[in-house]
């Protein structure tokens, strides 16, 4: 019979790589928690709707990637392809406005979009994500970004690039994107069909063509930068002064523009030059309408996202810390309940332990302890069960000592 495989764009994680998934798990839930950040856990799948309105009918996520089915009751249900908008649904579902404080979550996960699969990129993937619920302080922009940065610093991924741009809001983002579609029309015909489609629908997405002509043509279109009201000028302004306080370098790209549309002022992103083409570790911003319009109070929000596969790789080098495995070998079945007693007892002192139940000879047995990379057998044979002790064989030396059990706690501790 032929066997069955993974769906394409998906992954199974196992060891040696699941320790440095462990390692970022911890890494995440000890740095956020220092800025009272509070873990949430959305459901995977949502009402189809959250999504085309919270994301954006226009985006590339809902038209093109969205994992969308209906239920046996007929209801179009959504595999999530991002987080931001269950979190923001979450908070207004269970009331979290009024009773948590401050309203600051990260969530840990995996998200679902069909896209084309390749290094860095799946179908299910998992991201790591923050999101704050505040006021439209600068320095909460700043804070969030410095975290960004500053966290993967600490996972000893230095080599990173943040780049950052404002992409306006209502008051003056319609104005721009009248002078953008103008300047698109007048090139439309050296564009692709895609961006062209975009022209009308949204024109801003022309920036994320990936297409050598249309980048080229789009690099002389106009920014929004050169259009933001006062007040988005001087949100980025204070942003950009409040990350020199935090030396945070950055780069500024008035072509940044993110996949998502519920967008307002600062958009940032970080990229890795060791990715190659999936090169962008995490990407964030502010959504001061969106929690408004999915029918939650008048608050502003911000956060980001970041690839977990992505931040893998970068950990792989990451050695496992190896605990001392240590395993119980009986010289014949009759000592199987010493064994499976002695290994009780050193697990609830904290050892991990493996007690092979096939009772083969003991050398058979030391070869398995060896696969098994056990720093020690302890061997059970008639002599230790009669003298109430155990041999200690050091499987890296070879040299082996007869302990008492009563001993064999303080030997270990020493030893281990
Ligand atoms: P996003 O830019 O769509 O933002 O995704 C964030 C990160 O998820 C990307 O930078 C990338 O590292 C990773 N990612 C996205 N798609 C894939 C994929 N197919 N395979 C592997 N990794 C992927 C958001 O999702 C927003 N919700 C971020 C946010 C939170 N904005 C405000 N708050």
């Amino acid at each position: 019979m032929s066997a069955i495989q993974a769906a394409k764009g998906t992954r199974d994680i196992f060891a040696p790589e699941i320790h440095a998934w462990q390692h970022l798990e911890g890494a995440i839930r000890d740095y956020y928690g220092r800025y009272l950040y509070q873990e949430i856990r959305t459901p995977l799948f949502e009402h189809s709707e959250l999504f085309s309105r919270g994301i954006g009918d226009q985006t590339e996520v809902v038209q093109k990637e969205m994992y969308t089915f209906r239920d046996k009751a007929g209801r179009s249900l959504t595999l999530r392809p991002e987080n931001t908008a269950s979190v923001v649904r979450a908070a207004i579902e269970n009331n979290l406005f009024e009773a948590l404080a401050p309203l600051r979550f990260f969530y840990i996960g995996p998200m679902f979009r069909y896209d084309k699969p390749q290094k860095g990129r799946y179908r299910q993937f998992h991201q790591f994500g923050v999101e704050v619920f505040a006021d439209d302080a600068p320095q909460v922009d700043a804070e969030v970004i410095f975290s960004a940065v500053d966290f993967l610093r600490g996972l000893g991924i230095a080599q990173v690039q943040l780049e950052l741009n404002s992409v306006g809001c209502p008051n003056c983002r319609p104005a721009y994107l009248k002078v953008l579609r103008q300047a698109a029309q007048a090139r439309s015909a050296d564009l692709c069909e895609d961006c062209r489609r975009k022209i009308d629908g949204n024109p801003l997405r022309i920036f994320d063509c990936k297409q050598h002509a249309c980048a080229g043509i789009a690099a002389a279109f106009p920014v929004i930068g050169d259009h933001l009201c006062p007040e988005c000028r001087e949100h980025f302004a204070a942003v950009r002064e409040a990350l020199s306080w935090m030396n945070v370098p950055f780069l500024l790209n008035p072509r940044l523009v993110r996949g998502l549309d519920y967008y307002t002022k600062t958009a940032f992103e970080v990229t890795s030059g060791q990715l190659g083409a999936q090169n962008a570790l995490l990407g964030g911003g502010r959504y001061n309408d969106l929690i408004r319009e999915l029918g939650g109070p008048d608050m502003a929000g911000i956060g980001f996202a970041a690839g977990m596969e992505r931040l893998v790789l970068h950990l792989e080098h990451l050695a496992a810390p190896k605990p001392k495995v240590l395993f119980v070998a009986t010289a014949d079945p009759r000592w199987l309940a010493h064994a499976v007693q002695l290994a009780q007892v050193l697990r609830s002192e904290g050892h991990p332990v493996y007690v092979d139940y096939q009772s083969k000879n003991l050398k058979k047995q030391f070869k398995k302890a060896d696969r098994i990379a056990a720093a020690f057998t302890l061997v059970l044979a008639e002599d230790e069960v009669r003298d109430g002790a155990v041999s200690v064989k050091n499987m890296a030396t070879q040299e082996q000592v007869k302990i008492p059990l009563k001993d064999l706690n303080a030997w270990l501790k020493q030893n281990t």
